[in-house]
């Protein structure tokens, strides 16, 4: 049988896929030493068994990876058959590439890293910024969300980038869609400054409909919210999300509704949870994608 440990970060997914695979949920012990190191203790009999280490890396990123690198050792020092890694959210996924020279590629970083402490059966994330099928096993964290907006009809569904439109196209394909659009996104690489837009042959189709935009991560709030204020300046009658990863950082909820933004449905895949926003317990989900 399988044991699943949920590490710190674990948002609840972990007891969720207990429950439907009838696994051993086990939480270690892990603590701080007066100087800040992590200490982690599996009191678990662990020999000959398959385990499914369960994280998710909302802020502090760093000490949430350390969680995950130090239980992998722990479990394979205690004679596990197969170590897999589940990441409900697993950050440093945007700097998927070198965008300004003297940069680090630091997905590659955290997934060198992880697999260098033991050996990694598999490793799933919950949908991925990018996908790279030959490191991870990706799991479709948006799908889930679709239910939340089977009321509203004509829905015109919006990626808030060009990288993100095939994530909204398998969202568009669960609700009542009139049309998917993407958005042209420019980031300032060195401000973060975002700025939208939208080509001119799709913002007829803009005005007078209610908007879904479609997104992987919310972070600052600051594409979610330019994506909504040109939209609504193109006539749009309502603007709502639907979004994996809801970090939320700062003031970025103050942010995305002063932007007229209605409703707001987040997967649970970080530990922070907050009013006015509407999650979606992906722990079923997340099961019937890993046992079938
Ligand atoms: C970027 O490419 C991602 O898909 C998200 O749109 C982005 O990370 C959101 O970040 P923020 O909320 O800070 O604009």
């Amino acid at each position: 049988m399988l044991i699943i440990i949920s590490l710190s970060g674990d948002p609840g997914v972990s007891a969720g896929i207990a429950r439907y695979s009838g696994s051993t949920l086990v939480t270690p012990t892990i603590k701080r030493f007066p100087d800040g190191e992590i200490y982690i203790r599996i009191d678990h009999d662990l020999r000959g068994r398959d385990v499914l280490i369960v994280q998710s890396t909302y802020p502090d990123q760093d000490s949430k990876l350390m969680e995950v690198l130090l239980a992998i050792d722990a479990v394979s020092r205690l004679g596990a058959a197969s170590i897999s890694v589940l990441f409900t959210y697993l950050a440093y996924m945007r700097q998927d590439k070198v965008f300004l020279k003297g940069e680090p590629v630091s997905l590659d970083v955290v997934l060198r890293t992880i697999s260098s402490i033991g050996n990694i059966d598999k490793l799933y994330v919950v949908e991925p910024h990018v996908v790279w099928r030959d490191r991870f096993i990706a799991i479709d964290g948006v799908s889930p969300l679709a239910e939340r907006f089977r009321d509203l009809d004509g829905i015109l569904v919006v990626a808030p980038d060009k990288g993100g439109v095939e994530r909204a196209r398998r969202f568009y394909s669960l609700i009542k869609g009139s049309d998917l659009i993407y958005m042209v996104k420019k980031r300032d690489r060195y401000t973060g400054k975002v700025s939208s837009e939208i080509a001119e042959s799709d913002a007829d189709k803009v005005k007078n409909s209610h908007v879904v935009i479609v997104d992987d991560i919310v972070s600052t709030g600051g594409t979610l919210a330019e994506a909504s204020r040109k939209l609504l300046s193109l006539g749009a009658s309502s603007i709502h999300v639907a979004c994996a990863h809801p970090l939320f950082v700062g003031n970025a909820f103050k942010r995305i509704k002063g932007a007229g933004i209605d409703k707001v449905v987040c997967g649970r895949t970080v530990v922070k949870k907050l009013d006015g926003v509407e999650y979606v317990d992906l722990s079923s989900y997340i099961a019937r994608s890993i046992f079938g």
